[in-house]
């Protein structure tokens, strides 16, 4: 008995380690699916240099086989490995985000939250994508949405097992007054919108305060941040944070510390 169901289990791990895994057969595996959205840092660019990712992944970023999943461009679990927003931000060389950190660090500060499904939907691409391409009914909306129902529909317990929605952007709302004056609002209408799509009007959301930005309206985009009072919107702050040399991006050790502020974030939620 013992040796079948290690038998089993290193069938099991063998198929995990498959890219483009289909989990018809085990749909019941993931326990926590976490949505990861935004722009470029949470897509992640840590470790990218002249377009170009170096390929360095921190110790903590190093793939979880078989507790740590992410889903596919084309909808399937796989081993979650960086840079975790590859076939999502394709327009972009995506290298180290916070989300790797995050799954890893969430595993050991609570061991019972089970298989974690990530699932990557941010966008940077080359110019950025600011709050109003995130509305309802715009593409990057669309796919988020569409992304969470698929992660959803493959677990038993449906919509249930979404457990937080981790975003970081508005460094490019950064750049006129209007952008940054509308931010709140936006930002606010983008929570509500997604969290009653998804049926899920307490879904947890964890979102970083900028710490700069591309444009001079900084403070006012960090203000309306931290101005929004929804029910279970928690923030952390990415005020000195290591920058990549370009200046423009969080370094890989940044990732790291992002990462961990994130599931210290979310374990508080209880
Ligand atoms: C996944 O596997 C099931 C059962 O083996 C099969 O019916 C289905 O077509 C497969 N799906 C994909 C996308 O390969
Ligand atoms: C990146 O490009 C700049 C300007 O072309 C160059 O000076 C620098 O050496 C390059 N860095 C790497 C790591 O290739
Ligand atoms: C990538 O670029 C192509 C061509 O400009 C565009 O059609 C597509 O929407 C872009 N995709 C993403 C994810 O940015
Ligand atoms: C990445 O995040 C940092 C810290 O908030 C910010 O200064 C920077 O502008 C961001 N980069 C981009 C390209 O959005």
């Amino acid at each position: 008995m013992f040796a079948f169901v290690s038998l089993m289990v290193l069938a099991y791990a063998q198929l995990v380690s498959t890219e483009n895994l289909n989990t018809t057969g085990y749909p019941s595996r993931v326990r926590s699916i976490f949505l990861l959205a935004g722009q470029s840092n949470m897509s992640g660019r840590g470790g990218v240099m002249n377009g170009t990712w170096d390929g360095v992944v921190p110790l903590e970023c190093q793939p979880k086989p078989s507790k740590v999943l992410r889903l596919s461009a084309g909808l399937s679990w796989m081993e979650a490995q960086e840079p975790l927003h590859r076939d999502i931000d394709v327009n972009a060389t995506c290298g180290i985000g916070p989300g790797m950190v995050f799954a890893n660090s969430l595993l050991n500060l609570n061991p019972r939250i089970g298989v974690i499904g990530l699932v990557p939907c941010a966008v940077g691409s080359r110019m950025g994508t600011k709050i109003s391409e995130w509305g309802r009914g715009t593409y990057l909306y669309n796919q988020l949405l569409r992304r969470a129902e698929a992660a959803a529909a493959l677990q038993a317990g449906g919509r249930f097992r979404i457990r937080a929605l981790l975003w970081y952007q508005g460094e490019s709302d950064t750049n006129n007054p209007q952008d940054a004056s509308l931010y709140k609002m936006r930002l606010e209408r983008f929570f509500t919108n997604l969290r009653a799509d998804l049926r899920l009007p307490e879904l947890p959301i964890i979102q970083v305060a900028l710490a700069s930005g591309q444009g001079p309206y900084i403070d006012a985009v960090r203000q309306a941040q931290f101005g929004v009072h929804l029910r279970n919107v928690k923030i952390i702050d990415a005020k000195g944070l290591p920058m990549e040399p370009d200046n423009l991006h969080l370094s890989s050790p940044a990732q790291v510390q992002l990462g961990d502020k994130f599931a210290h974030a979310f374990a508080a939620t209880g």
